[in-house]
């Protein structure tokens, strides 16, 4: 087994609201709460869950774009919040991001070449000779030749774009990529090439991802591992692909159920209602008020993400027998 690249400890971001009232409490978005997972050299964890359940700022505060409020992240064992100066520096360096809009990361008035560069120039990397060799031979790689340094974003397409916003994640040559829905906004066509792209990708350079996605579908295809977010939680890890280590988790399932294809399941519990307001989440478990499988305990008790067989872990009061 590879040994561990990441290890997310109790990570929490908690987004203060603007006071209402004098008088009025004052309020918090929980947008993460209290997540621990890790991810092993080599592997792709997926991220998946409805709209506004925490994904894409959880891959915010593993890049270090947002700070967090709690918790601790560890890169190579090392916790993060600790390092100095220059292994901070280093740390970005190994850490990258690609975005759902390319567009908005490419910068419109300069080149493909430029964009490409800048990184290379701002961590000091070779001459302008070798960073031109390092930025061509970057574009080979996600399928683009050479004569696309001189264009601009708005001469490409979809994905084509997001081509350039892969190689801009891959030019420092990182140890981890947080891949947020790269594919989403395009044509299911070229989805799946941009996602062997990515697999090839992983291959080739013994890669990590962690993949996030609200399709369960690309999320099941590209993935080894999936943590399922509900409400700023994780209430699922399972191992990908495997029948008999399935879903467990009564969202889980609901998703999977949403999806045709995937695992063939009997049940039909489809997702009754919205996603509840992460200001003031439910009590006990988050998911209860549209649970198909709903107990008393529920109501009052937080269930625990416990494991429940090699690499599955759910929590659940369902699966929380004997406790
Ligand atoms: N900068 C911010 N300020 C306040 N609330 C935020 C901010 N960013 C995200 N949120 C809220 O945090 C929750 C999780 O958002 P996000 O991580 O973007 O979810 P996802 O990527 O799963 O759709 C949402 O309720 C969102 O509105
Ligand atoms: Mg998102």
């Amino acid at each position: 087994m590879n040994r561990e690249l990441l290890k997310v400890s109790g990570l929490t971001k908690h987004y203060p609201l603007p006071r209402q009232g004098l008088m009025e409490k004052k309020q918090v978005v929980r947008a993460v709460d209290g997540i621990s997972f890790r991810i092993r050299e080599g592997e792709i964890f997926g991220l998946v869950g409805e709209s506004g359940c925490g994904k894409s700022t959880t891959g915010q505060m593993l890049v270090q774009l947002v700070k967090q409020t709690e918790g601790e992240l560890y890169f190579q064992g090392e916790p993060v919040s600790g390092l100095s100066e220059s292994r901070m520096k280093a740390l970005r360096r190994d850490i990258q991001i690609v975005f759902q809009d390319p567009y908005s990361s490419l910068n419109p008035k300069k080149t493909i070449g430029w964009t490409l560069e800048e990184p290379l120039i701002i961590h000091r990397i070779g001459d302008k000779l070798q960073r031109r060799k390092i930025v061509s031979e970057t574009l080979e790689q996600v399928g683009l030749d050479a004569s696309y340094m001189d264009r601009y974003p708005h001469e490409l397409s979809g994905g084509q774009k997001q081509r350039v916003g892969i190689a801009a994640a891959l030019v420092l040559e990182p140890k981890f990529i947080v891949i947020d829905e790269a594919v989403s906004a395009l044509d299911v066509s070229v989805q799946s090439q941009i996602l062997n792209l990515l697999k090839e990708l992983q291959e080739k350079r013994g890669l990590t991802y962690l993949f996030i996605s609200h399709d369960l579908n690309v999320v099941e295809y590209i993935s080894d591992r999936i943590g399922v977010m509900y409400l700023g939680k994780i209430v699922e890890i399972f191992e990908a692909g495997v029948a008999d280590k399935g879903p467990l988790h009564p969202y889980t399932r609901a998703l999977f159920s949403a999806v045709p294809d995937v695992h063939k399941r009997k049940e039909h519990a489809v997702l009754q209602g919205d996603v509840p307001n992460p200001i003031e989440p439910p009590g006990g478990c988050a998911f209860h008020p549209r649970c198909p499988a709903v107990m008393d305990i529920c109501r009052s008790e937080v269930p625990q993400l416990r494991k429940v067989g090699s690499g599955h872990e759910v929590s659940c009061h369902i699966y929380a027998e004997g406790e």
